[in-house]
């Protein structure tokens, strides 16, 4: 499973980045805001440290705002930017027309198995579907993914990568990589929680005071 990280914070980029494990990037206007940087600014520094997909959003509502916006990011832009689209039907149109001439292509907010379905229709390399959204809403994100999951494998989809986004927990992550999503898009907190574990922490202040103890006995 491809491990992205939703931020737009550098800082946070960097730190994920150095421990050799980060696919990509997702940011969205939300993101950008809470930022406080400028936008291209931010994409620009985010593709100095991850060279895997960097998503970027247009903010446009009808379909040829959307390619207007897409086209002008993919030619400003560093090379593994792709264009983050709304699951809309402007947006479908937007993402056909953007994958028609080779340009990435996720498409945001995704609900339903029929939006993603569309949305890998119209020629998305990645689908997001938001799963803690679903959950906030009453409903069940893990059962969402599932869904797709087993959607795309029923019907061979092999073009269109299912990413996991709007994640809430470790739990979601290990969740989505066992229903075997291609890829989960994670928030830095989450993504440090994966790499937490008491024993681990247990484990090695107990290696370091007992190797402490060899040194000073002169064996090491
Ligand atoms: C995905 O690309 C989105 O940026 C993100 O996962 C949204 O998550 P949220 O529901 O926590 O805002």
């Amino acid at each position: 499973m491809e491990l992205i990280l939703d931020s737009a914070v550098i800082e946070e980029v960097e730190e994920i980045a150095s421990w050799g494990v980060l696919d990509g990037v997702t940011t969205n206007p939300t993101l950008i805001r809470r930022s406080g940087r400028n936008f291209e600014e931010v994409i620009r520094s985010i593709a100095m440290v991850c060279s895997g997909p960097i998503s970027a959003e247009v903010t446009g509502t009808s379909a040829s705002e959307m390619v207007r916006e897409g086209l002008d990011l993919k030619s400003r832009l560093p090379e593994n930017v792709i264009i983050k689209i709304p699951c809309t039907p402007a947006g479908l149109s937007a993402t056909r027309s953007l994958a028609d001439q080779d340009i990435g292509v996720n498409v945001t907010l995704v609900f339903s198995v029929a939006q993603a379905l569309l949305a890998s229709k119209a020629g998305a390399s990645y689908v997001s579907p938001f799963l803690g959204r679903v959950d906030d809403n009453g409903g069940d994100g893990l059962k969402l993914i599932e869904n797709i999951s087993e959607t795309w494998k029923n019907q061979g989809i092999t073009g269109c990568k299912i990413l996991a986004a709007s994640i809430r927990s470790v739990h979601h992550v290990e969740m989505c990589a066992r229903l075997g999503v291609h890829a989960a898009t994670i928030p830095y907190t989450i993504f440090t929680e994966l790499m937490e574990n008491r024993l681990t922490e247990e484990g090695l202040a107990k290696f370091l005071k007992d190797w402490e103890a060899v040194r000073s006995e002169g064996r090491a």
